[in-house]
């Protein structure tokens, strides 16, 4: 008796894996996912007679009689960050379903979807999905070999084109493959299925070909070996049993009664309290009927019920022994794995936070460019906060957390801190956030030191407005270039350098103002001058902008007005000409 295949569905985000999956089960897990993407490993099991349904007609133009038990199916990520999971999917699973968009051909998680394929060296085929986007084409028929010969010779040719594309692509990577009816040996050819699952067209094909292959190429591997080894998938509340997990076992098998070993944020043994398993074509992820069973061999999804689950997380890996002794031996290897993955450095950093090894691997990956103080699984904690606190640098004052977050009072004695949190369970948007914040950051830090600099400035005397002589001297005035601010010092252009004395209030309309541009009428008061000796109506001041703040504004010549620009340009050319202070 053989145990039911597991099928890795591997391939480039978004190429339709979890929509095949779901065509499959006539469900829609795809739609309900955050931002659209996979992010954990999740297990459907189609039973025999759902496969002979499916496929039988083809099985029997093929000549070959359907005797796996079923298939077991394993949905993986296919965003770039986490290649740790398609690994691990790579590395359970008998077979693959490498899933590649007709349309975009061979893409960078292809490729490396491909690389893991070959070291593993675990047999595949390629569905080529989308078929329904080539122009033309229409869905008839769900078999794919019968709905093509009702194609125009447009709508052929476009297929054709598509699929030979990609097979040329796969070709120049080391691997030969066809049009799944094309090949004539299949331990040198890799068959290719043009599908949609959008349509379902292909399915049967596709699944026909699995099954042959099952059948043909893996039937000493379907034997399972004493080691049990399984993966948390989630980690849910189920009614009368308390916290439960969702696991598949990939090997071996468990039993009621076994002591369980959980790796994860916090290794522990516990022991299998009940076994409980959904109904077939389900998703574990979203099925609710559940029955008891005494034990369950590889491959299977199965939920346990065991004491003390609360704070293990999905992506955990278990393990299951028979005594306490071997429980320890395995529990010793779980907590060397989970320090090899996390990272504690004395240097400033930002500090990264995440529920599984699976996870935190994703994390440190995706903010690889980004120097790091410390990553470790588990939640947010003031402690964290108190760690990165001391970081001069006030861009990696951040705490990320991926599928974790904070509580009230964490968060809200970080605000205090000036320490930012982000989280998300999108991995993604992490890094997009941070980077934004980075650059927000950037341009505020910036502005503020553009803000506390003299800016350049012009302006000029109105005849008939003058409201005090001196001590100040309080005169109306048009800025007639740039912007000007209370405290910055006035000069005079003249034969030499002449420094009139500091602007102290500007007023528009009676109210005191922070700053006037070009164009506005304002009252200004001016320590040190006397109207009539050092200033006169009419008269011309500019803003005195010694060299440091020159560069300075140069340096942020992007945050000035254009007419904030130009007075620059001209106090500049006038100071140069009066004094040799710029060093010219
Ligand atoms: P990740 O899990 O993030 O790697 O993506 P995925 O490969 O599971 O892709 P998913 O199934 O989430 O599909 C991505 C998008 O492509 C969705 O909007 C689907 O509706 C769409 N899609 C999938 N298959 C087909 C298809 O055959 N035809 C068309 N037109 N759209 C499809
Ligand atoms: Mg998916």
């Amino acid at each position: 008796m053989l145990r039911q295949p597991i099928i890795a569905l591997l391939g480039h985000v978004d190429h339709g894996k979890t929509s095949l999956l779901d065509k499959i089960r006539q469900t829609a897990v795809a739609s309900k996912e955050a931002g659209g993407i996979t992010q954990a490993i999740g297990t459907t099991e189609i039973p025999l007679d759902a496969v002979k349904e499916l496929c039988s007609e083809l099985a029997k133009k093929f000549r070959f009689n359907i005797d796996v038990p079923g298939l077991l199916f394993i949905d993986t990520p296919g965003h770039e960050a986490f290649t740790t999971l398609r690994k691990r999917g790579g590395l359970i699973a008998d077979l693959a379903i490498l899933v590649v968009d007709i349309n975009e051909g061979l893409m960078p998680q292809t490729e490396e979807s491909l690389d893991i394929l070959k070291s593993t060296k675990t047999p595949f085929v390629v569905a080529m999905n989308k078929i329904d986007r080539i122009a033309g084409w229409s869905s008839k028929n769900m078999c794919f070999l019968s709905n093509y010969n009702e194609q125009t010779d447009d709508a052929k040719e476009g297929l054709e084109k598509k699929f030979y594309m990609t097979i040329e692509q796969l070709s120049r990577r080391g691997f030969a493959a066809d049009r799944y009816d094309r090949v004539t040996d299949f331990t040198k050819t890799i068959a290719a299925v043009p599908v949609s699952c959008k349509t379902g067209e292909g399915i049967p094909d596709l699944l026909a070909m699995l099954v042959g292959l099952a059948q043909q190429f893996l039937k000493k591997k379907l034997v399972t070996t004493d080691k049990s080894e399984g993966i948390i998938l989630e980690v849910k509340e189920t009614t009368g049993l308390g916290t439960t997990i969702d696991v598949i076992i990939y090997n071996g098998s468990v039993k009621k009664n076994d002591f369980l070993i959980v790796g994860g944020r916090n290794p522990k043994i516990t022991r299998i309290r009940a076994i409980l398993v959904p109904e077939p074509m389900r998703d574990m992820r979203t099925e609710k009927k559940f029955r008891s069973i005494e034990s369950a061999n590889a491959a299977s999804g199965i939920k346990i019920s065991a004491p003390e689950l609360d704070d293990v997380v999905a992506g955990s890996l278990i393990r299951t022994a028979k005594t306490r002794e071997a429980a320890e031996g395995i529990f010793e290897e779980m907590i060397k794995e989970k320090e090899e993955v996390e990272i504690a450095n004395d240097t400033e950093g930002i500090i990264l936070k995440a529920d599984t090894i699976g996870s935190m691997e994703a994390l440190i990956y995706i903010f690889r460019d980004y120097p790091v103080k410390e990553a470790k699984i588990g939640s947010i904690s003031k402690q964290d906060v108190m760690k990165i606190e001391s970081n001069k640098d006030k861009l990696l004052k951040v705490i990320i957390g991926f599928n974790v977050s904070p509580n009230e009072e964490v968060e809200n004695f970080a605000a205090d801190k000036g320490i930012r949190i982000l989280t998300s369970n999108i991995i993604y948007k992490l890094i997009e956030d941070y980077e934004k914040w980075v650059e927000d950051e950037k341009a505020a830090i910036k502005k503020r030191e553009i803000d506390a600099t003299v800016r350049p400035g012009k302006i000029r005397i109105l005849p008939g407005c003058i409201f005090r002589a001196s001590n100040p001297a309080i005169v109306g005035c048009e800025v007639i270039g740039g912007v000007i601010k209370p405290n910055c010092s006035l000069f005079k252009n003249g034969s030499d350098f002449k420094r009139v004395g500091e602007v102290k209030q500007i007023q528009s309309q009676g109210q005191n103002i922070e700053q006037a541009k070009q164009g506005d009428k304002i009252a200004v008061s001016i320590i040190g001058p006397a109207v009539g000796r050092q200033i006169n109506e009419d008269d011309i001041l500019y803003t005195d902008i010694d060299s440091e703040d020159y560069k300075k504004l140069m340096k942020n010549e992007k945050f000035l007005s254009e007419s904030e620009k130009a007075t620059l340009k001209e106090i500049y050319e006038i100071k140069k000409k009066l004094d040799n202070r710029y060093g010219l």
